[in-house]
């Protein structure tokens, strides 16, 4: 049996299978069937800044100002025992911590720089092995640069480092014009760890009622190669921990990026839709690929195809965009 340990935030992890951040981890049942599948770590869903605020807001206006709202007061949904989402939150991540035993990994998801990071401080005492932090930002302001944006990032990281002391993991949008660049600035910053990428869901119009629909939209298989690409390339110039998050949904695709130089491999959308079994299936495939090959541990085989590695670095690069335009060939029968 190959081992399958690996490292991720400095934390000592029985294989590489986490996880990601999705509303699972509402259930602690849920949690736990995931733990006993076999992963090896779990990400939280993520505390919203907006939802701190709202009920934040909403406090104020109510307890704080009660007069203003005359018997409406009355009927207010926070007594003595109202919980905020945060407080719900805390309880959470303690409930998960004394019924697992594998690291819990609480997520903040946010992007103003206005003390909302303050949060990671409890998250921290409530527990929490590490944090995520998913910077969600869209980028739609022709007036800001990029580089703002890469700044903004990097102060809101700084701004949570003042506060935690436990490891912190950035969830990253794959939209940076120069990711190993930005990756090094974070790095510098005291990051333990990146994640790619996070996945941006899209709007739709609904062309009957002529209106923009949210719709989750789960990932597939073919997701994969982008942040395999990326995990590849950044392996051989940062001591990071890697994350690649987004189309695992098999063995193939965890190997792949295993190999590319990833610490661990998130899942979300094969969890959500096949459960439990998706992970101890990823899990049995991956064992079963190692023994075949021989291969004694995933240390042994983590990086080995990262392009620092790989014998035609350009593959990850420019030649293989060229090469594969090259190579279209038109199916058959197709007229043009
Ligand atoms: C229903 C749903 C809820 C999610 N909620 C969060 C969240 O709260 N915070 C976060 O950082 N990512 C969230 N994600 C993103 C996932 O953690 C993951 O990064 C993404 O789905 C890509 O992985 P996948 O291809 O395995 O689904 C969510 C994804 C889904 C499908």
């Amino acid at each position: 049996m190959p081992d399958l340990s690996t490292t991720y935030l400095g934390l000592a992890l029985k294989n590489p299978l986490v996880p990601s951040s999705t509303p699972l981890s509402h259930d602690l049942d849920a949690i736990l069937h995931l733990e006993d599948a076999g992963a090896a770590a779990i990400v939280m869903h993520s505390l919203f800044e907006e939802d701190v605020r709202h009920d934040e807001q909403m406090i104020d206006r109510f307890l704080v100002h009660p007069d203003s709202f005359g018997e409406a007061t009355g009927h207010l949904p926070f007594g003595h025992d109202y919980q905020s989402r945060l407080d719900s939150y805390l309880e959470q991540i303690q409930r998960l911590k004394s019924r697992l035993a594998i690291p819990v990994v609480a997520s903040l998801n946010g992007s103003s720089l206005s003390g909302w990071v303050e949060l990671g401080k409890e998250m921290q005492a409530a527990g929490a092995d590490a944090l995520e932090l998913n910077a969600w930002y869209m980028p739609s302001d022709p007036k800001v640069s990029s580089e703002a944006i890469e700044d903004h990032h990097v102060a809101l990281l700084k701004e949570l480092k003042t506060v935690v002391s436990i490891p912190v993991s950035m969830k990253l949008s794959p939209f940076f014009s120069s990711l190993p660049h930005f990756v090094h600035q974070v790095e510098a910053a005291g990051v333990a760890g990146v994640s790619l990428f996070n996945r941006f869901f899209q709007p739709d119009i609904d062309l009957e009622t002529l209106t923009v629909v949210d719709r989750v939209q789960l990932s597939s298989s073919a997701d994969t190669l982008l942040a395999m690409r990326w995990i590849a390339i950044l392996r051989g110039s940062t001591k990071l921990s890697l994350a690649a998050t987004g189309g695992v949904h098999g063995a193939e695709d965890a190997l792949k990026m295993l190999l590319a130089g990833a610490d661990v491999v998130h899942m979300a959308s094969a969890l959500l839709k096949r459960g439990p079994q998706a992970l101890s299936e990823v899990l049995a495939g991956m064992t079963r690929w190692l023994e075949e090959r021989e291969y004694t541990s995933v240390a042994q085989m983590k990086g080995s195809m990262s392009q620092q590695n790989s014998p035609n670095p350009s593959d990850f690069a420019r030649a293989a965009y060229l090469h594969v335009l090259g190579s279209f060939t038109p199916p058959a029968g197709v007229r043009y």
